[in-house]
C-alpha cells in the first residue's frame, strides 16, 4: 500500500528518496512522486505507473537539494494517475499522506466555499489545503498542524515540507505507520523501516496521535495535545541482505527457498528438540495468565486467516478448549462474544493490517489477553498486543505470502504444544513424539522444494486454464484455500478452495473436462474419503492434479497429473509440506503467464487501510 519516505541532512537527497521508494515497491503501488526543498523553493515530480516512469523526471528537480519527501500511492480516492499522485503541493508546501481522511468531502465543500480550487480527486489534497489555510492563520507550521489535526477524521500519517521553514520537515502519525530513523547530522522517516534501514538502524516508531519536527540535528515530538514526548529509539535488526533477490528471478521464489532455513531457526529458538519442551518465553506464554483461559479466539486476514484456520486444527485437540477463528474485517464490525478468559490471538505477517489491528484494540477493551503472531518486530500489532510470538522469518518482499504463511503454521503448531503442556492436556511423551518429527521437518521441506523442476513442467500444461478448484480435507482443507488464493493472486486465474466433502453441495456443478482440480491427498485419516471425492470429480471428467506421497500408487492411477510431496507422519506437519508444492505450482503458472509475480496487479503487501 502507499509508502512514505523523507530525508533531511547534508547529502543530496534525490537518490536517497528514490532508493527508499524502490525499497517500498514490494508493498504495491500505482503511481509515485518526490518533492524536494532547494533553499526555500519546492520542486515536485510525479508519474503514473512504476518508479521506472518517475526516474527520467528526477533530472527536473534541483540536483543539490538536501531535504525532501517521496511517496508511492496505492489508489483509494481517484484513479491512479499523475494528478492524483503524491506529493500534493500548493503555496510552497508539499505533502504526502497514507491513510484515508473520512470526512474529506465535508472539508472539501468547506474549502471550496472559501475559494480553494482542487486539482485532484484525492482526500489528501484536502489535508494540504487545510494545512495551507491554517498556516496563513497561525504562521508557524507546528501551530498550523495543531490547528489542522482536530478537523481531520480517519487515518492520516503525513510528511510535510514547508518552504518558509526549510530547516525542518514535519510528520504526523494517526493510523498508518511511521518511523523516524536517526543518523549523524541527518534524519530519515518512512512508513516502513525497510526504506531507511540501509542508512540507519536507530529508529523511533511514532505512536498514533504524535507530531514530529525533524531537523538535521534532531527530532522533537509532541502528542496531539501539544505535550512534549521523549523519542524512544530502538535498534532495528533488519538485515538489508534479505531484501535482495540473491540471484533468484523473483523474491517469491527466493522466499519459497528460504522456508527450510526459517524453520530451522524457529525450531532452534522456540523448542528444545531433545526434550520436546517448548520455550515458553519465546512463545510468549510465560507472560500470560493461562489459568484463567477457557476459550481461544484467532483473528486475521487473507493468508494469515488461513493459517489461523489450521491453527484451530492444531490447538483444539492439544489444549482441549474451543477455538474460534474469524476474519478481522468481519469481527471488528459485529458484536463478538469475548470475555476476560479469552486468549485472543492476532495473526499478521506485517503487523500493520488495519482490520487486524482494530480487533486487537477491541479485544483489549474486553479485557482479553492478546498474543500476536507477527513477523515484524516493532509493528503496530506487536506493540499493541500484550505479548508477541515473533516468527523471525526475515523480511517477506513478494506480495504473495509464502514463508510467512508456513512460519505462521509452525508458530501455531508450537503454540499448541506449549499451551497443551502447560494445561496438562499434552504429556511429555506427546511432546517427545512431536519433536522427533519436527527435527526432520526442514529437510523434508527441502525435499518438497526439490520437486520444483517437475512442478514447472506440469505448470506449462495448465497455464491457460480459466478456472481451478483446490480441494482437501482435515488439515489439507485450509491448504486448499491457501493454494487457491496463491494461484489467483499471482496468475490472475480464478480459483476456489473447498473442503472435499463440500464439493457435492454445489461446486461439483462446475466440473467438466476443462476444470483442473488440485486434490491434496496425503496419507492421513481422510485419505479414503478424499479418494471418493476424487472419483466423483473424475466421473464428471474433471482433470485431477493430485498432491500426494511418492509411493501412493492408487492415487497416481486416479490422477491425470501427480505432484510428489514428501511424507511426514503427522497431518498437521504434512500441511506445511503440501503447501510448498502449491506455492511452486502457482509460481510457475504465473511465470508462464508472464504476470508481475512479486507485485501482482491491484495488491498491496500490507493493507493499512480498512
Ligand atoms: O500482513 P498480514 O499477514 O496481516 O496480511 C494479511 C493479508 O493481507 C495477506 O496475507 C494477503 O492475503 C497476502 N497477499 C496473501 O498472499
Amino acid at each position: 500500500m502507499c509508502g512514505i519516505v523523507g530525508y533531511i541532512g547534508k547529502q543530496k537527497c534525490i537518490d536517497i528518496l528514490f532508493d527508499g521508494l524502490s525499497r517500498l515497491e514490494y508493498r504495491g503501488y500505482d503511481s509515485a512522486g518526490i518533492a524536494v526543498l532547494d533553499g526555500a523553493e519546492i520542486g515536485v515530480v510525479k508519474a503514473e505507473g512504476k518508479l521506472s516512469q518517475l526516474k527520467p523526471l528526477l533530472s527536473e528537480l534541483p540536483a543539490g537539494a538536501t531535504r525532501g519527501i517521496g511517496h508511492t500511492r496505492w489508489a483509494t480516492h481517484g484513479a491512479p494517475n499523475t494528478t492524483n499522485a503524491h506529493p500534493h503541493a500548493h503555496a510552497n508546501v508539499a505533502l504526502v499522506h497514507n491513510g484515508i481522511i473520512e470526512n474529506y468531502l465535508e472539508l472539501k465543500k468547506q474549502l471550496t466555499g472559501e475559494g480553494v480550487t482542487f486539482q485532484s480527486e484525492t482526500d489528501t489534497e484536502v489535508a494540504l489545503h487545510l494545512f495551507v489555510r491554517e498556516l496563513g492563520r497561525h504562521k508557524t507550521p507546528f501551530k498550523a498542524i495543531m490547528a489542522m489535526i482536530p478537523q481531520l477524521k480517519g487515518a492520516f500519517s503525513l510528511g510535510i515540507l514547508v518552504g518558509n521553514e526549510p530547516d525542518a520537515v514535519y510528520v504526523v502519525k494517526q493510523g498508518s505507520p511511521l518511523v523516524i530513523g536517526a543518523g549523524r547530522n541527518e534524519n530519515f522517516f518512512a512508513s516502513d523501516a525497510m526504506a531507511i534501514v540501509r542508512h540507519t538502524t536507530r529508529a523511533h516508531f511514532l505512536n498514533d496521535g504524535e507530531v514530529g519536527r525533524i531537523t538535521e540535528q534532531g527530532v522533537e515530538i509532541w502528542d496531539f495535545s501539544g505535550n512534549v514526548v521523549a523519542p524512544h529509539f530502538v535498534e532495528l535488526d533488519i538485515s538489508s541482505a534479505s531484501t535482495e533477490k540473491l540471484g533468484f528471478k523473483h523474491f517469491m521464489l527466493k522466499e519459497i527457498h528460504e522456508q527450510p532455513r526459517v524453520f530451522s531457526g524457529m525450531l532452534k529458538r522456540l523448542i528444545d528438540l531433545d526434550s520436546g519442551i517448548p520455550n515458553d518465553d519465546e512463545l510468549g506464554l510465560s507472560k500470560l495468565d493461562l489459568s484463567r483461559i477457557d476459550n481461544i479466539c484467532m483473528v486475521a486476514c487473507g493468508t494469515a486467516y488461513y493459517s489461523a484456520l489450521l491453527g484451530k486444527y492444531y490447538l483444539e485437540p492439544a489444549v482441549q478448549l474451543p477455538v474460534n477463528v474469524e476474519l478481522a474485517s468481519e469481527f471488528r464490525y459485529r458484536q463478538p462474544w469475548l470475555s476476560k478468559n479469552t486468549l485472543f490471538i492476532a495473526v499478521s505477517q506485517s503487523g500493520e493490517t488495519a482490520d487486524t489491528l482494530a480487533t486487537v484494540k477491541q479485544a483489549k477493551e474486553h479485557g482479553c489477553q492478546v498474543l500476536a503472531v507477527c513477523n515484524v518486530k516493532m509493528s503496530s500489532i506487536a506493540r499493541e498486543a500484550n505479548v508477541t510470538l515473533h516468527m523471525d522469518a526475515g523480511p517477506e518482499i513478494g506480495v504473495a505470502s509464502t514463508k510467512a504463511f508456513t512460519a505462521m503454521l509452525l508458530a501455531h503448531y508450537l503454540l499448541s504444544l506449549g499451551l497443551g503442556y502447560k494445561r496438562k492436556t499434552l504429556t511429555i511423551s506427546d511432546l517427545k513424539k512431536a519433536a522427533v518429527l519436527l527435527k526432520t521437518l526442514p529437510a523434508r521441506m527441502d525435499q518438497a522444494i526439490d520437486g520444483k523442476v517437475a512442478i514447472e513442467q506440469l505448470a506449462a500444461k495448465y497455464d491457460e486454464a480459466a478456472n481451478f478448484i483446490f480441494m482437501g480435507r482435515g488439515t489439507s482443507y485450509p491448504i486448499a484455500l491457501e493454494g487457491a488464493l496463491k494461484l489467483k493472486e499471482i496468475s490472475y486465474i480464478h480459483a476456489e478452495g473447498y473442503a472435499g466433502g463440500e464439493l457435492k453441495h454445489g461446486p461439483i456443478a462446475l466440473i467438466d473436462r476443462h476444470m483442473p482440480v488440485v486434490a491434496i491427498a496425503p496419507q492421513d485419516v481422510y485419505r479414503e474419503k478424499m479418494l471418493s471425492n476424487i472419483e466423483e470429480v473424475k466421473a464428471r471428467q474433471g482433470r485431477i492434479i493430485a498432491v500426494g506421497d511418492q509411493d501412493d500408487q492408487h492415487l497416481r492411477r486416479l490422477a491425470d497429473d501427480f505432484i510428489v510431496c514428501p511424507h511426514i507422519a503427522d497431518a498437521g506437519l504434512q500441511a506445511m509440506l503440501s503447501v510448498v508444492c502449491l506455492q511452486l505450482l502457482s509460481y510457475y503458472v504465473a511465470v508462464k503467464r508472464g504476470t508481475d509475480v512479486d507485485q501482482p496487479r491491484n495488491l498491496a503487501k500490507s493493507v493499512t487501510v480498512e
